[in-house]
Formats: C-alpha cells, structure tokens, sequence
C-alpha cells in the first residue's frame, strides 16, 4: 500500500478511538501549539510560546484570547497567505464592502449571496443602515450553480433596511432613473476569471490574461463598472 493511504488509514483509525477534547480544556503548552499552528501555521518560537503559556497557565488570558491575539496579529496579516483563491477574492470582498461609504439608496450589481435571501452586501459588513438596496443579478437559470441557493426574487427586510430584486443583466441599466441611487458597487468586480471565461463574462475587463503569467486572474473594475470602466489585472498565487 503507497504511503499516503497507510497514513490515511492510520488517521481513521486514530480519529475513531482518540478522544477529541475543546479547545478551551487542552493543557496550556498544548493550546498554544496548536493556536500557533492552526492560526500563523507554524510552530511557536521559544520565548512567544512560552510567554503565552505562562499568560495561560496564571489565568491572564483565556485560551480563546491567545487564539485572538494571533488571528488579529500583523503577522496573521501580513505573513500567512490566503491559499484559496475563492476565498481570497471573498476576503477582498468583504473588506471592500466594510470600507464603502454611508449611503442610502444602494444598487448591488451581482450582489446575490450564495445562500442568504438578502444579498452579499448586508452579510460581507456593509456597515450602515440604508433606506433602500436593490440587488441586481442574473436570472437565477443563468447563474453559476453556486450562486442558485440565494435570493428567489422576494424583498426582504434585512437587519439594516429593505431589499429588493432585479434579475437581469448588469450590462443594462437603463431600467434606472439617473440619480436615483447614492452609491452603485459591483461585488462581481472582484472575481478570479480563468482564461476560459474572461472575455464573455467580464464585459469591462481588458484582456487580463495578457498580464498574467498564471491561470487565474483578479479584475477590479475602474469608477464607471461595469461595462466601460478600465481594469487591471494581477496575477493569483493559484495558477
Ligand atoms: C463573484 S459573485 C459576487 C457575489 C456577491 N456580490 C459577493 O460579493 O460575494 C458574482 C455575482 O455576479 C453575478 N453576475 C455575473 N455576471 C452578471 C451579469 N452580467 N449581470 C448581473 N449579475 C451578474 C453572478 O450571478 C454572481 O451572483
């Protein structure tokens, strides 16, 4: 038998008969191994991961609290990629979103969430109340199948104001009145397009592939997305 299925059935094996314990019960030196490794997927040096064990061990911090401690580090931050490049691209997302402006009349272009009835922006933090969100998305036949399990077309009333649904194109907007909207953002402009798909889908993007060396590429659209807003490309780090 190769050597990975012996160690994945010595894994099975071992899941089945050892018991498993919560987090918050592990032995100090043991909590903050595994939090070193799990959060900044290393091992703890000598002098941080004995400081940590000796916070543990006195009742100065809570295992929880070393576990947040180093997940709101900058080097969480700033040394541990994101690995997958979905989420990747949802974190940029979700961090775009929490940095937009206050507005109060919000048009969402491809703004389903893949499994909540009231659209990405509510749920990735836009941070303020709103009188009105109008999510524009395709026809739900027409989506990627990860994103047919959100909305079926109902407003709803979301925990920061009243959200209704458009399916159709982005590309056509004429539907809506000049002015009658505060801010417009386009969470789709931030998606991974693979050589495959870039130009039918991604009407504003200028040819990404040609800047990247790799197979997937990040467009973020200029001020006039989506469809003649100007685009720059990067390369992902999971060609
Ligand atoms: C990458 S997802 C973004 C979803 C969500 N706004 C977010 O930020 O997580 C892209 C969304 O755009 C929609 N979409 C793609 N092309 C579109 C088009 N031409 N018109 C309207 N929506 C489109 C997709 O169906 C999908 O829901």
């Amino acid at each position: 038998m190769p050597p990975r299925e012996w160690k994945q059935r010595v894994a099975r094996v071992y899941d089945r008969f050892a018991p498993t314990v919560p987090f918050r019960y592990l032995p100090p030196r043991q909590a903050v191994r595994i939090a070193f490794n799990v959060i900044l997927d290393r091992e703890p040096d000598p002098a941080g991961g004995a400081e940590y064990a000796q916070k543990l061990a006195s009742g100065e911090l809570t295992r929880h609290g070393v576990a947040e401690m180093l997940a709101h580090s900058e080097e969480f931050r700033r040394r541990v990629p994101i690995g997958n490049v979905l989420l990747s691209m949802h974190v940029s997302r979700s961090e775009f979103v929490a940095g937009l402006p206050a507005a109060a009349r919000i048009l969402d272009l491809g703004g389903t969430h893949q499994g909540l009835p009231d659209g990405a922006l509510v749920h990735l933090g836009y941070p303020y109340p709103f009188e009105r969100l109008v999510v524009v998305d395709l026809p739900v036949d027409e989506r990627d199948a990860i994103y047919q399990g959100g909305s079926r077309g109902e407003p709803v009333l979301s925990e920061l104001g009243p959200v209704e649904f458009a399916f159709h194109s982005m590309v056509d907007l004429g539907r809506y009145d000049d002015g009658s909207f505060d801010l417009v953002y386009s969470g789709q402009s931030t998606q991974p397009i693979t050589l495959q798909v870039a130009g039918p889908t991604t009407p504003s993007t200028v040819s990404p592939w040609r800047a990247c060396r790799r197979r997937t590429a990040a467009s973020v659209s200029g001020p006039k997305v989506p469809s003649t807003g100007m685009c720059s490309a990067c390369c992902s780090r999971a060609g």
